[in-house]
């Protein structure tokens, strides 16, 4: 979601000219999510795993090739395992979130790249992902849930753990960059249907009804398009002053229960009184997230500017297209 929608906006908004190398090994996604900038001569895309050390090697002599035509280079980490299913897989998790984070954060310092933005996640506040002043801070200190628990945060246990790497190499002075700290983003042509939002819209068109989590009887969550995620990544990436090796939250205060979030859907959907079921527990998930983003709006001009209703609009004009 954010790797394509990067490439996009950089390709076509008219404040960026920059030339973008891009990598996906299709774990999580497929040629069909890039294939309308394929053509564009200031993209160059590679099938290549983030923990593959020849293929990496390669990626790190095409930029060497290149990079003295260019004012700066920019290293965005956006491969990861991510999906809430794939979060108990502890050593993919490990080996590609936070192995294959810390040797590409290694290569962008090694051929000189003045910034590395790194993509951390908001599952990093786990039990404690709200307070009850508007929203957690990068600065509050977090409760984590752990294995005695559920295996569920080895994903963020491994993210918070790149927010170090990123910091000391900002401290040691080797290169400029910050982390991400983002909640629950969708997106208007997301192809995973078993995210929240398209698994709503589907189980909506195809069986009229949707069956939740018994944690969706109390769970709130914010949603942030990924028009907006990646605007911030933009942002942060042309604010030198921002990136001194702290983390950001990037998120929107536009709460909603998940069992309202049906509700809205099915009524753009012209479905009065959807049936929804609830079956299944997920253990260590917290019942709200609300991100406080005065620390980005502060430093930077970033603000979201997609609200759900639009943002919904335009993923339920996807579906039912598709
Ligand atoms: N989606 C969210 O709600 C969310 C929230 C917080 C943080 N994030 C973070 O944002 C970043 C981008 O996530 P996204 O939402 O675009 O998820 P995504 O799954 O759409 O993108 C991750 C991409 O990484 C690729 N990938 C996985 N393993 C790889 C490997 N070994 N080598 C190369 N590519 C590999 C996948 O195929 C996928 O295309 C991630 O770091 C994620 O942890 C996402």
């Amino acid at each position: 979601m954010t790797g394509n929608e990067l490439v996009r906006q950089i390709l076509t908004r008219e404040e960026y000219q920059d030339h973008i190398l891009g990598f996906d090994n299709f774990y999580a996604s497929s040629m069909e999510t890039i294939k309308d900038c394929l053509n564009n001569e200031r993209f160059q895309f590679y099938q290549y795993d983030i923990n593959n050390r020849k293929q990496m090697a390669k990626f790190e002599s095409y930029i060497n090739n290149i990079k003295e035509k260019f004012e700066e280079v920019i290293y965005i980490n956006c491969a990861a395992s991510v999906h809430t299913e794939h979060f108990y897989h502890v050593y993919e998790t490990y080996e590609t979130n936070v192995v294959g984070m810390n040797e590409f954060l290694q290569q962008a310092i090694r051929i000189g790249a003045q910034k590395y933005i790194n993509c951390s996640t908001s599952e990093v506040y786990s039990m404690n992902s709200w307070n009850e002043y508007g929203g957690v801070k990068e600065s509050d200190y977090i409760t984590m849930s752990n294995a005695e628990h559920s295996q569920r945060t080895s994903y963020a246990a491994g993210k918070l753990l790149t927010e170090f790497f990123i910091k000391d190499a900002v401290n040691e002075g080797k290169i400029k960059g910050c982390s991400i700290r983002f909640a629950n983003v969708y997106s208007r042509n997301e192809r995973y249907p078993k995210h929240i939002i398209p698994y709503i819209i589907n189980s909506l068109k195809n069986e009229g009804r949707v069956i939740l989590l018994e944690n969706s009887k109390k769970n709130r969550r914010t949603f942030l398009n990924n028009y907006d995620s990646c605007n911030a990544v933009l942002v942060l990436a042309s604010t030198d002053s921002a990136l001194d090796g702290s983390v950001y939250n990037v998120a929107t205060d536009e709460e909603i229960t998940i069992i309202d979030l049906v509700k809205l859907c099915a009524k753009k959907m012209r479905i009065t009184d959807p049936k929804i079921e609830f079956k299944g527990y997920r253990e260590s998930d917290p019942e709200r997230r609300l991100l406080s983003t005065e620390k980005i709006k502060s430093k930077t001009q970033w603000k979201p500017q997609i609200n759900l209703d639009n943002g919904l609009d335009e993923c339920i004009a996807f579906y039912l297209k598709n």
